[in-house]
């Protein structure tokens, strides 16, 4: 598994110190009010397990699953909820999850169905950003890293289902999926 990584570019270590800042401005940002935290399965979970130990707010975390790439590495644009929440938003700040943004597509359509649910607010964060992909106008209100247009995997990251368990994450060498 670990030989079809070309370069690592977070450890573990440098992911943790990062995401322990965004725990510390989201929970000043979040004082007082009443926090959903919304991860999109199944990337973002590694992220959010991590990330929430560093809000030292009260809050509740649910999941939405929404179609993904599947087999391959560009985007389809055709978003489909898989998995939607059960309960009513209506009385919550929603703060949605994600393990990165690249052409915005998936958020885009995400937080519009979201805000038409009527929340107090809804905001997103992302571990990473590929800011050169971007197809439509989106923009993560926290953002972990940015990083250029590379296929990355690891840390819920995955090509195919797989190495999304790898501990950091890394540029997947291109003979690994063309
Ligand atoms: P959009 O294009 O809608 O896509 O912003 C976001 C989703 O695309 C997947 N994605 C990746 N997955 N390595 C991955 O493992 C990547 O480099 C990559 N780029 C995009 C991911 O599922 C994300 O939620
Ligand atoms: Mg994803």
């Amino acid at each position: 598994m670990e030989d079809q990584i070309s370069k690592i570019l977070f450890s573990r270590e440098e992911l943790l110190k990062r995401i322990a800042e965004l725990g510390e401005e989201i929970t000043r940002d979040y004082q007082g009010k009443n926090l959903l935290v919304l991860a999109i399965l199944k990337g973002a979970v590694p992220f959010m397990a991590d990330l929430i130990h560093q809000i030292k707010i009260p809050l509740a975390y649910d999941f939405m699953a929404v179609s993904s790439y599947g087999a391959s590495t560009t985007s389809s644009g055709v978003v489909r909820i898989m998995k939607d929440l059960e309960r009513s938003v209506e009385d919550v700040h929603i703060l949605i999850v994600e393990d990165i943004v690249d052409t915005g597509l998936t958020l885009k359509y995400l937080k519009e169905n979201l805000t038409a649910r009527n929340p107090e607010s809804v905001k997103i964060v992302t571990l990473l950003d590929k800011p050169d992909r971007r197809k439509v106008d989106v923009k993560p209100d926290y953002n972990g890293f940015k990083i250029p247009d590379e296929f990355v995997v690891g840390y819920g990251l995955d090509f195919n289902e797989q190495y999304r368990n790898l501990p950091y994450i890394g540029i997947l060498k291109p003979e690994a999926y063309q």
